[in-house]
């Protein structure tokens, strides 16, 4: 996404929107508390009368606070495409875990200021963003130029240096999954760093990679919903996003690399020499790792 210093007067966009987060993340944690049933959007893409109800609840209040601009959300929201501000919503960001009551779930709106006359397919500048966990009350936002911030504390991306000493993280998609080739690079990052988190919300591994509690993360086949705040977190915290090329983010770029910027090239590098198909490690077999273990004398005593 390209630059843009805001005027005095933007400062509202993340004031307001936070505002809104903050009763879409309550109203989520009601929903959660009760328990919800689940439906199918496709053979295992989970909805929930949650997702439906929070997008509409945050369509009518970015309505009455902004009525100008537009709303894309991941509910079917299309709303005023022409305006020259556009949120892109994702009222439940991490819908299985939700259904399943585990607690990694957020709201994230982000906001995307386009040019008169921009073709439909090209990006305008992400300007604003704002993230809520409502189980943990984090609050992440940026707004472009101003830096980014935790529950009112800035935030910064981490200094570590090598993909060794990272922990990264990345997603699936639960439709498609059998052509996703993401779980080779699960394998492969997971053998080069600290280890590679799967918690289940694109939104908040992204703030969690501006909040330095990560070095990096990627996935495949994303939306702007899931990425538009996020990305702008990680800029304004110092990192770097780009698709899996190195090449200037765009918001239907599906492929997403957000790092701390330090182990960004280290990544890059991999993942062509992954996509040429060279370098992965081979695994071992479950006699050949028994075998291993047992050279090594690793066994398992009870009586100690
Ligand atoms: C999903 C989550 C998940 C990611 C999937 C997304 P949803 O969004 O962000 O972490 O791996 O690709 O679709 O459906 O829970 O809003
Ligand atoms: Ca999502
Ligand atoms: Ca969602």
């Amino acid at each position: 996404m390209s630059g843009a210093t805001p005027s005095a007067s933007d400062s509202v966009w993340v004031p307001k929107a936070s505002e809104i987060a903050r009763e879409a993340g309550a109203r989520l944690r009601e929903f959660f508390a009760q328990g919800v049933e689940t439906e199918y959007k496709g053979d295992v893409d989970l909805v929930t009368v949650a997702d439906r109800t929070v997008e509409k609840l945050i369509r009518g209040r970015l309505g009455e606070v902004f009525p100008e601009h537009g709303i894309y959300g991941e509910e079917g929201t299309r709303e005023r495409m022409e305006g020259a501000f556009r949120w892109y919503v994702d009222p439940l960001d991490g819908t299985t875990n939700f259904a399943h009551g585990f607690p990694q779930f957020c709201v994230s709106l982000g906001l995307e200021k386009r040019t008169d006359g921009q073709k439909a397919d090209e990006d305008g500048t992400l300007v604003a963003g704002v993230i809520y966990d409502p189980m943990r009350d984090e609050l992440f936002t940026a707004e472009r130029g101003r830096g980014a911030v935790l529950n009112g504390k800035p935030l910064h991306v981490s200094g570590t240096q090598e993909l060794a000493e990272a922990l990264v993280a990345t997603g699936f998609p639960s439709r498609k999954r059998h052509a996703s080739p993401n779980i080779h690079f699960y394998q492969e990052f997971t053998m080069r760093s600290h280890g590679v988190r799967r918690a289940g919300s694109a939104a908040l591994d992204l703030a969690y990679v501006a909040a330095g509690r990560m070095e990096a993360f990627w996935e495949f086949n994303l939306n702007p919903w899931d990425t538009a705040a996020g990305i702008l977190l990680v800029e304004e915290a110092g990192g770097r996003v780009t698709d899996f090329s190195g090449n200037h983010y765009r918001l239907d770029s599906r492929e997403i690399l957000a790092t701390n910027g330090l182990i960004h090239d280290e990544m890059l590098g991999l993942f062509g020499e992954m996509f040429a198909g060279r370098g992965l490690t081979p695994i071992p077999t479950a006699q050949e790792y028994a075998a291993h273990r047992a050279a090594r004398g690793e066994t398992v005593d009870r009586a100690k």
